[in-house]
């Protein structure tokens, strides 16, 4: 990594954790994943979800051809845990290198989870071939029960579901996807601590920069809503602390998450921040104004090919500073009257980093 000043050049970072959709929705948000970042870890919640090494395949191609011509990217596939999923299948999937993870929703914790675990009995046996594999487990970390307050649910999580699963499978691969809790930094990083390369966790870009009271500032704010939802200031700088770190279990994963304005602007509004376009621009402004843009590429560039056993992208990004301007919003689909948008997380105030 080299920095002259205000301007930053690092190897090409991933991105750990994305939702890209289908049809007209995937086309218009893939190519700002794939200008910035070399691969991606691509989150498998579609309807219906990717629960077998065909369907993956089959979503992989759609990807690879919304991918802007003389742009090499290379999406990184998961498969959706069901309560009857096949462990074996599982493995042979990722031995194959269809699946490079599986990703665990607790039914109905979040978007399109309706078909997701409703009990991890279910998937013992899956956890064990996944576990025999070397495969990473991604989890979405929230409890369901509605009676746990909505700020608590990833807390509660780590201490009934998480704690328990780490010690029945002492050796299973687990990503603690999209962390907001201090409580989520010290789980991962006690455990990591104990057996390096076996708990990881990523960490998003609006994460860093808002806090709960952020979606309420003026009036409520929907296209900062997103599960798990941000939590207090303290938890905010918990987060920040660990990105900046530097430290092996922590990476890039945007969990950047198209919805169209009308499903986003509505009485009962889907969650999931579109962070794509200004994702990287994002985390190195949390990075400088933490003064820490030296750990820019350990968190975007290095850590997370290193827990996944991958190589580190071959080619740089350049990021310089630049004065602030404003993203218009993303246009789906066809040009017409009723077109769909997508509003841009930090799209109206612009981030201080450009990509070069
Ligand atoms: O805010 C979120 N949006 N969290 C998730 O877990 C899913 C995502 C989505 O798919 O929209
Ligand atoms: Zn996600």
């Amino acid at each position: 990594m080299s920095q002259i000043t205000d301007h930053l050049t690092l190897i090409r970072p991933d991105d750990w954790h994305v939702h890209f959709r289908d049809g007209p929705m995937l086309d218009a948000v893939v190519p700002h994943t794939a200008r910035q970042f070399g691969r991606a870890v691509v989150m498998p919640n579609l309807t219906p979800p990717v629960t077998h090494m065909a369907a993956a395949r089959a979503y992989r191609d759609r990807i690879l051809a919304a991918v802007p011509k003389g742009v090499i990217f290379d999406p990184l596939m998961t498969c959706y845990l069901t309560d009857d999923v096949n462990g074996d299948d599982l493995a042979a999937g990722f031995a194959q290198g269809v699946f490079a993870a599986a990703k665990l929703y607790p039914a109905n914790a979040t978007t399109n989870s309706a078909f997701g675990v409703r009990d991890l009995r279910n998937i013992h046996g899956a956890l064990e071939c996944m576990q025999a594999a070397g495969m990473p487990l991604l989890i979405h970390g929230e409890v369901t029960n509605p009676e746990v307050d909505i700020y608590d649910r990833e807390a509660v999580y780590i201490e009934t579901v998480l704690e328990p699963m780490v010690r029945d499978f002492p050796e299973l691969r687990i990503v603690l996807e999209h962390i907001t809790t201090r409580q989520g930094v010290d789980f991962v990083r006690d455990r990591h601590g104990a057996a390096p390369g076996r708990i990881g966790a990523t960490i998003t870009a609006h994460h860093l920069m808002i806090n709960r009271s952020d979606m309420f500032r003026g009036g409520i704010r929907p296209h900062l809503y997103c599960l798990p939802i941000a939590k207090r200031e303290a938890h905010r700088q918990a987060l920040r602390k660990a990105a900046i770190s530097g430290a092996g279990p922590f990476f890039l994963g945007t969990d950047s998450a198209p919805h169209g304005i009308a499903a986003k602007q509505s009485a009962c509004g889907c969650a999931g921040v579109f962070s794509a376009p200004l994702a990287i621009q994002a985390y190195a402004q949390v990075f400088h104004e933490e003064d820490a843009l030296h750990r820019l590429e350990e968190f975007a560039s290095r850590n997370g090919p290193a827990f996944y056993g991958l190589a580190e992208n071959t080619d740089t990004i350049t990021l310089k500073r630049c004065s602030p301007h404003k993203l218009e919003p993303i246009p789906v689909g066809n040009p017409g009257p009723g077109q769909e948008m997508i509003l841009p997380f930090l799209g109206e105030q612009g981030v201080s980093w450009c990509l070069e």
